[in-house]
C-alpha cells in the first residue's frame, strides 16, 4: 500500500500472473488494477479490482480504512477487472452508499444478480459533486471512453483526475513504477493499451480531452498503470494524437502474411528500397508478431505496406485478421500499399483493396505488386515502383 497524499492511499493490486488480459491480449509485464481510498470526514473507496485480486484488495482495503468504516464506494466504471469486488464489499459494508452515473447503476444487477440496492445507491449526473469534507469529487460523464457508463471524477481539493481507463497502461506498477516521472517507457504499452482497447472511440475520447482541458489538472490517476505526477502536455499530446488517428513519426509500417517465404521477400526488397531512399521501416510478420502490438504500430506511422499470400480464394489469414482489426478500431487516414501473391489465381490484393474501402479515407497507392510463388527479376520495377510512391 502506498500513500498518494496524506489522506489518498493506493488500494490496488498488480497481476503478474494474468495470461490475457481481456481473453486476449498479452501482458508480459502484468498489469494494475488501480483503486484508491479517500480518507475524509467522509471515507470513499475509488472503483475494486479484477476477481483475481478480489482477497488481496480486501485485505489492502480493511488495513487502509484503519477500523474506519467506508460511506462511498464510487463505481466510474463497470468493467469487470475494476468491479468485480462491488458485491462483497457491498456485505461487508452494508450502511456504505454506491456511487455511480444512471447508466452504470442500472447495469449492475447484470454482474451482480442478489445485490440488494434499494436506498443505497446514489446516482450522479454530469457537474454533481460528491462532498468528502476536503475533498470533492465532481463527476463528469465519459461516455464509450470505453463503456457506455463511464464517468471520471475530478477532485476540486488536490486537482486529482480520476480517469477510469483513460491514461491507463499495460503493465504491473511492480515493473513500470508508481509514478509515470519514473516510469521509463510509458508510451510504448501506454499505446498498445489505448489503440487496442479505447481505439475504436477517437471521437467520445476527444470529447472527454476537452472536458479535461478545463480542469486544473495536477495529478491523474487511472485505473491501470502508473499515477501521471507531472508532464502533463506529453502524455495529453499523445491522447491527443491517437484519437484522432493522427501518426506520431514519419515512416512505412511493413505488414507481410507469406505462407513459404516468397510474400515475405517481396515484402523486406521493398523495405529495402524504401530504406535506400532514407525512408525508416518497421517489418512485421504478421504470422508470428502479436497483432495488438502492430495494430499500435499502424496508428504511429502514416504509411502502411501489406503483403500477403492469396489463400482460398482469400487473403491470406493472419492478414484478414489484421485488416479486420485496423477495421474495428477505426484507423483511418492511411495511404497503404498493397503487395499480393498467389501461384495460380492471385486475389489477395483486390480483396484487401475491398476491406481498405470499407474504412475511412484509406488511400490505396498504386501500383499494387502481384508477385507469382516467388518475387522474380521482373518484380523488381513494380516494386521499385511502389517503393517510389510510398516514399
Ligand atoms: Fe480497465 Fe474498460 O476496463
Amino acid at each position: 500500500m502506498k500513500s498518494i497524499s496524506t489522506d489518498i492511499i493506493y488500494i490496488g493490486t498488480d497481476d503478474l500472473s494474468i495470461d490475457l488480459f481481456e481473453g486476449q491480449y498479452k501482458v508480459p509485464q502484468g498489469v494494475s488494477y488501480n483503486s484508491y481510498l479517500i480518507l475524509d470526514e467522509k471515507t470513499a473507496i475509488l472503483d475494486t479490482v479484477d476477481s483475481r485480486k478480489a482477497e488481496e484488495w480486501l485485505a489492502k482495503l480493511e488495513t487502509a480504512l484503519d477500523g474506519r468504516i467506508p460511506d462511498y464506494l464510487v463505481v466510474h466504471h463497470l468493467e469487470p477487472d475494476h468491479s468485480s469486488v462491488i458485491a462483497a464489499v457491498a456485505e461487508k459494508y452494508p450502511s456504505m452508499t454506491i456511487v455511480a452515473g444512471a447508466k452504470a447503476l442500472a447495469m449492475i444487477p447484470q454482474f451482480f444478480e442478489n445485490l440488494s440496492r434499494e436506498g443505497r445507491t446514489m446516482a450522479m449526473k454530469e457537474g454533481q459533486v460528491l462532498e468528502l469534507g476536503k475533498h470533492s469529487l465532481k463527476f463528469v460523464s465519459a461516455p464509450m471512453v470505453h463503456w457506455p457508463e463511464v464517468m471520471v471524477s475530478f477532485d476540486e481539493f488536490d486537482g486529482t483526475l480520476y480517469s477510469a481507463d483513460g491514461f491507463g497502461k499495460f503493465g504491473a506498477l511492480s515493473e513500470c513504477g508508481f509514478y509515470s516521472s519514473e516510469d521509463k517507457d510509458w508510451d510504448s504499452e501506454a499505446r498498445r493499451y489505448y489503440c487496442n482497447i479505447v481505439g475504436k472511440y477517437g471521437a467520445p475520447v476527444q470529447a472527454l480531452l476537452k472536458k479535461a482541458s478545463a480542469l486544473p489538472i495536477k495529478r491523474i490517476c487511472p485505473l491501470h498503470g502508473p499515477i501521471i505526477d507531472s508532464d502533463f502536455g506529453h502524455y495529453i499530446s499523445l491522447y491527443d494524437k491517437w484519437s484522432r488517428y493522427e501518426p506520431e513519426t514519419e515512416g512505412v509500417l511493413i505488414a507481410y502474411a507469406s505462407m513459404h517465404g516468397g510474400t515475405e521477400a517481396a515484402a523486406l526488397k521493398l523495405s529495402e528500397m524504401l530504406r535506400e531512399k532514407g525512408v525508416e521501416t518497421v517489418e512485421f510478420d504478421l504470422c508470428r508478431c502479436d497483432l495488438s502490438a502492430v495494430l499500435a504500430e499502424a496508428f504511429r506511422y502514416p504509411k502502411i505496406v501489406l503483403a500477403a499470400a492469396s489463400y482460398d480464394n482469400y487473403i491470406f489469414t493472419p492478414m484478414y485478421n489484421f485488416i479486420h482489426l485496423l477495421q474495428i478500431k477505426g484507423l483511418c487516414d492511411r495511404k497503404v500499399g498493397l503487395i499480393e501473391n498467389g501461384s495460380w489465381a492471385p486475389c489477395a490484393g483486390r480483396l484487401m483493396k475491398e476491406m481498405l474501402g470499407q474504412m475511412k479515407n484509406m488511400e490505396v497507392v498504386e501500383p499494387t505488386v502481384t508477385i507469382r510463388s516467388r518475387m522474380h527479376s521482373s518484380d523488381i520495377d513494380k516494386l521499385a515502383e511502389l517503393a517510389q510512391a510510398m516514399a
